[in-house]
């Protein structure tokens, strides 16, 4: 079974794929991270390029092979991520934030490592809130007609979560993941809904990581069309 292949409905197209988790340091040492294994985000490059796409993928931290075909930019922390992706997506058709953003970073870098002492009780650690890397380029659209995807884990009441999100960032598409339980950390197979902003509700059952990026592909490369007429 082969992903992506055949169709070129993505050639002459650069769009931009963020992936994995960002890391927030809080000493040499240490840092704050989350759970994501990028490999959405690297399924979403590849079966881009494989329709003939151009394709920058940020990878925060994800420990995967880069796929063929794809100019790779490997960040850590989400303030690297945010002027990553804002320069790539400069000239870009599409952009897709698939990584983990850390919504906090550490408010202090410790430049020497943190030490233990006995008998007295480890410090508070204070957090700042991180750029919405998402947000900010659904605001921008740094050229006219660029799409921007966005994901989301959530728990719950998963669709109303979704659609409150969509709104709330302003991007085009949402594709929303129900988590917990072992589901999508990780794991080699999703399932998922996409949510459009214009109204549209795109389920997609579980299958491989490659099959919801083709799906993600397909609506992505039929609003660009719609832009175009
Ligand atoms: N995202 C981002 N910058 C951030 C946080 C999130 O660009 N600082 C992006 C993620 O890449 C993802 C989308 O926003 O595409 C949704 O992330 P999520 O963590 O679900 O959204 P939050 O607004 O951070 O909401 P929550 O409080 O539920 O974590
Ligand atoms: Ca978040």
């Amino acid at each position: 079974l082969r992903y992506g292949g055949e169709r070129t409905d993505l050639a002459g197209r650069h769009v931009v794929v963020s992936a994995g988790g960002t890391r927030e340091p809080l000493d040499p040492v240490r840092y704050l991270g989350n759970r994501s294994s990028g490999k959405q985000g690297y399924a979403l490059a590849a079966t881009a390029a494989a329709r003939g796409a151009r394709v920058t993928l940020i990878s925060a931290n994800a420990a995967l092979p880069d796929p063929a075909g794809v100019d790779v930019v490997r960040v850590a922390t989400a303030l690297e991520l945010r002027d990553a992706a804002l320069k790539a997506a400069e000239d870009a058709d599409a952009v897709v934030m698939a990584a983990a953003v850390a919504d906090f970073r550490p408010a202090v870098y410790a430049a020497g490592k943190i030490k233990k002492v006995e008998g007295v009780e480890p410090a508070p650690v204070a957090l700042v809130r991180n750029p919405d890397v998402l947000a900010e380029l659904s605001v921008r659209r740094t050229r006219s007609g660029q799409l921007v995807v966005g994901f989301a884990a959530e728990t719950d009441d998963v669709l109303a979560n979704g659609r409150a999100k969509l709104a709330r960032k302003g991007c085009d598409l949402l594709v929303v993941n129900e988590v917990g339980d072992g589901k999508a950390f990780g794991q080699d197979v999703n399932e998922a809904v996409v949510l459009g902003a214009d109204g549209t509700e795109t389920p997609v059952p579980v299958g491989p990581k490659e099959a919801l990026a083709d799906v993600v592909w397909d609506l992505v490369a039929e609003r660009l069309e719609l832009l175009a007429d």
